[in-house]
């Protein structure tokens, strides 16, 4: 499974109503070791010479914290303070970085890994995740994490289902498990800590969020080349597999921006960056639901997306709003809040080759004749 620069989102905690806590920074003025009379200054968020986040502390205090020093903040006098933790460690700092042993090198052994994300203040409702490198064996031909997963446990609600869940109440684990297959296995994941009152604080429902007004959504595992899984189907030929994650039900929401009062969303760049459901190895370039036929409606029923009350381009109403097959035809919703459901069923013995979605949203200015493509 591989997937770069994705944004999930999953609630936490439930909201907290009384904000007590200060956001994170430790407070030195109690440590014993603190030098009298040295200047202090806040430990605010950095960038590492390596574009990676992390907060500025002194280089004393960033080795006491257990944190990697990378280029200088606070006017010379700090350091940009990284935090990276791997398999068996935990971490109660906001962007800390969880990758696999010895990343950026590969690891190849069948073994399982557990992180654990701690509040880093009592007043955290949500964690955000950024795989910056996702690497994993890929699913079988149904799209089921059969040898490879990575699966998140112990959020309060909508947690992703990527691979299965349980449920824990208090701190986030992330674990990789990892199959017997050798396989150059890669992670980078960056871990936020939100505050209940973080105005970037994800909707309730939203597993994705974005916050451009327009941007590239791309479904878990998208990619160009097949997973190499086989399903066999009713009529027992074997055909080619799915990359499309099976058992996913989440939203892909996007953020209303003062001004926009619609989205539209669109297929990305090439033939197959929509292909959810039926035959994407184009046996029969006259079915119904291949490039050039879109599927929509109550025939989208195993894998589809949701788009509420969509029109097209051209401002004619769609009157459904599921789409599958292999084609999306550019439409544009005004129900709010902006959000797309992905669902797919836990197999794919009916489909053929599905490699799931890479599609392109576009926020609308509010005042733009319905329906027509007016640039912001
Ligand atoms: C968190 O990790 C530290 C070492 O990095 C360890 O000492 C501590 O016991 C761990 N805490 C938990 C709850 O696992
Ligand atoms: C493979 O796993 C074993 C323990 O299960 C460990 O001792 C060894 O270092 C691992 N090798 C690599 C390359 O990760
Ligand atoms: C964590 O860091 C991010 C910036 O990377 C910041 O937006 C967020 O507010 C921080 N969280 C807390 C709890 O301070
Ligand atoms: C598929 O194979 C199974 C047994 O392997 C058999 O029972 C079934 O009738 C076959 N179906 C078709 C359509 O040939
Ligand atoms: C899938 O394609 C077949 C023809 O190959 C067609 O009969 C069927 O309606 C399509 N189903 C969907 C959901 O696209
Ligand atoms: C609008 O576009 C849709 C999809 O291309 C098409 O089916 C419909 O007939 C069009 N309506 C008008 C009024 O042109």
């Amino acid at each position: 499974m591989k997937r770069v620069l994705i944004v999930l989102l999953l609630t936490y905690f439930q909201p907290i109503l009384s904000k007590t806590d200060q956001p994170v920074s430790i407070n030195f003025r109690h440590s014993k070791f603190w030098p009298v009379g040295v200047v202090r200054f806040p430990n605010t968020v950095c960038n590492s010479l390596e574009g990676y986040t992390g907060t500025c502390y002194t280089k004393w205090e960033c080795h006491n914290l257990g944190g990697v020093a990378s280029g200088s903040c606070a006017n010379g006098i700090g350091t940009c303070c990284i935090f990276q933790g791997t398999c068996g460690g935990n971490s109660s700092y906001n962007n800390t970085y969880f990758t696999n042993r010895g990343f950026p090198n590969t690891v190849s052994n069948s073994s399982s890994c557990t992180f654990t994300i701690k509040k880093c203040n009592s007043d955290i409702c949500q964690v955000r995740l950024d795989f910056l490198n996702l690497n994993l064996a890929q699913p079988d031909g149904n799209g089921n994490c059969i040898t490879d997963s990575l699966i998140i446990s112990g959020g309060a609600s909508n947690l992703p289902i990527i691979c299965g869940q349980t449920v824990a109440n208090t701190d986030i684990i992330l674990m990789i498990a990892t199959g017997a297959l050798t396989f150059a296995r890669s992670w980078n994941i960056k871990i936020t800590q939100l505050a209940c009152d973080c105005p970037s604080l994800a909707p309730t429902g939203c597993l994705m969020y974005y916050t451009a007004l327009s941007g590239t959504v791309n479904s878990f595992n998208y990619g160009t080349t097949l997973s190499g899984g086989l399903v066999i189907n009713p009529m027992n030929m074997t055909r080619p597999g799915t990359r499309q994650l099976a058992n996913e039900n989440y939203g892909v929401c996007v953020q209303m921006q003062p001004g926009y009062c619609a989205i539209e969303w669109s297929q990305g760049p090439g033939d197959t960056s929509f292909t959810v459901s039926n035959d994407t190895a184009f046996a029969d370039a006259s079915s119904v639901g291949l490039p050039g036929f879109p599927v929509i409606g109550t025939m989208c029923n195993t894998d589809f997306v949701v788009i509420p009350n969509p029109i097209y381009a051209n401002g004619t109403t769609v009157g459904a709003d599921r789409f599958c097959g292999n084609q999306l035809p550019t439409v544009i919703s005004s129900s709010k809040p902006f959000v797309l459901t992905v669902v797919t069923d836990e197999n794919d013995v009916s489909d053929v080759a599905n490699r799931g979605f890479s599609l392109t949203y576009r926020q609308i200015p509010c005042g733009a004749p319905n329906g027509m493509l007016v640039l912001p």
